[in-house]
């Protein structure tokens, strides 16, 4: 068995590779524009770019409504401008807390003033849409349901859509963390009836990290309290829709942005959503041959929680691929040395295979197999179609 220290010097070119649910390896179209002379951005070269990119959104989203905008911040960021911007001191919200991203709004509620209901949920499970109906009905001022549609840090799906459908006719906003959702699934935010939506650049839309926006519906935008200084909704949104920013914007990466949503519209939301499925259905049934568990029990395609047999930790798999160059995510707060996460975002089904050879040597290194291929060949079998 050779020591890490070997392993490094064995690789030659040092090159690593990121399969984390972000931020996620950036594609050479993108990385290029990213390496551009700057443009100013008070001129008509960066309003035209700006309007163009504010276009492709709302072809990402399917909806012709302005009611979005952009900040110069990571996911974070925006779901505070959004807990800011839709709710006031004392205003009574439900925060889903099923994970590190739920835990997040319900925190950043509390911050500002909010009274917060937890529903607590186990982590790696679902919200059940009846419990938040319950809720609701339990506490009928509720101005707001915050919850996130991929919690990245158990790797379970909620059903944002069923939740729209209880939110939909009452009193109550549905302010939905998509953040390693969007550029993954085809969201349809308005046909759905969801009422907030937050998305960030280093997840599936492929860029460095420091871009976020917030999409609202009509309902919310009735709401707009502006009480946020710097993510103030109602100014940018004035700005933006004439093409400029209230503040400096991130230039480069708003045309990246450009960029990414044009790669995603070329490949059309429901086919790029399909084969990220298959991806992730692949990866699944990979990781389960090799004797590891998929931690949720209704898991999200844009990343993988993955839980070893008992008596394995999961850092030290999660180290042992590092050692080869293959970088996936462990897991946060209480599932640290758990399970690790394999994010299927930015790769194309054949890279998969990276991770997968990594993963298949950590398991033979650990014990936990004694030959290799397994799992490469059931991977290949799910998505053979799509590559
Ligand atoms: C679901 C989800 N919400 C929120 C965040 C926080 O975003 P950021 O780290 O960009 O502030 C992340 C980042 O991993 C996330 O995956």
């Amino acid at each position: 068995m050779y020591t890490h220290a070997i392993i490094y010097l064995m690789r030659i070119f040092g090159r690593e590779r990121i399969f984390t649910p972000g931020p996620v390896e950036i594609p050479d179209r993108i990385r290029e524009i990213l390496g551009r002379q700057i443009i100013h951005h008070r001129t008509p070269e960066f309003r035209e770019a700006f309007l163009e990119t504010r276009d492709l959104f709302k072809r990402l989203v399917s909806s012709g409504s302005d009611n979005f905008v952009f900040f110069t911040s990571s996911g974070t960021g925006a779901m505070e401008a959004s807990v800011l911007n839709f709710f006031r001191e004392g205003d009574k919200v439900i925060a889903v807390v099923g994970g590190k991203f739920g835990e997040r709004w319900s925190q950043i509620s509390r911050r500002w003033g909010l009274k917060v209901v937890d529903l607590n949920v186990e982590w790696g499970e679902s919200v059940d849409p009846e419990q938040v109906e319950d809720m609701i009905r339990k506490h009928p001022d509720c101005k707001g349901v915050l919850v996130q549609m991929s919690e990245s840090s158990t790797g379970a799906y909620h059903d944002v859509r069923a939740l729209a459908q209880i939110t939909r006719n009452r009193d109550t906003i549905l302010v939905v963390d998509a953040i390693t959702a969007l550029g993954v699934y085809n969201v349809k935010p308005e046909e759905w009836g969801i009422d907030v939506i937050v998305g960030g650049s280093q997840k599936a839309f492929l860029l460095p990290p420091g871009l976020s926006m917030v999409w609202f519906s009509d309902k919310a935008k009735e709401r707009l309290t502006g009480r946020s200084y710097y993510f103030n909704i109602p100014e940018e949104l004035k700005k933006q829709t004439e093409g400029q920013t209230a503040w400096t914007p991130a230039v480069p990466l708003i045309l990246g942005m450009r960029e990414s949503l044009r790669m995603l519209l070329n490949a059309g939301m429901d086919r790029v959503e399909a084969v990220y499925r298959v991806m992730a259905e692949g990866v699944r049934k990979a990781v389960e041959v090799l004797g590891f568990r998929i931690f949720p029990r209704n898991p999200t395609i844009s990343l993988t929680a993955v839980e070893p047999p008992d008596g394995v930790d999961a850092e030290a798999v999660r180290k042992e691929m590092l050692g080869m160059g293959v970088r996936v995510a462990g897991g946060q707060g209480k599932l640290r040395g758990r399970i690790f996460r394999i994010s299927c975002m930015g790769q194309d089904p054949i890279d998969m295979v990276t991770v997968l050879s990594a993963l298949e040597v950590a398991a033979v290194r650990a014990g936990i197999r004694t030959k290799l291929g397994d799992s490469l060949g059931v991977y290949l079998e799910t998505v053979k179609d799509v590559l």
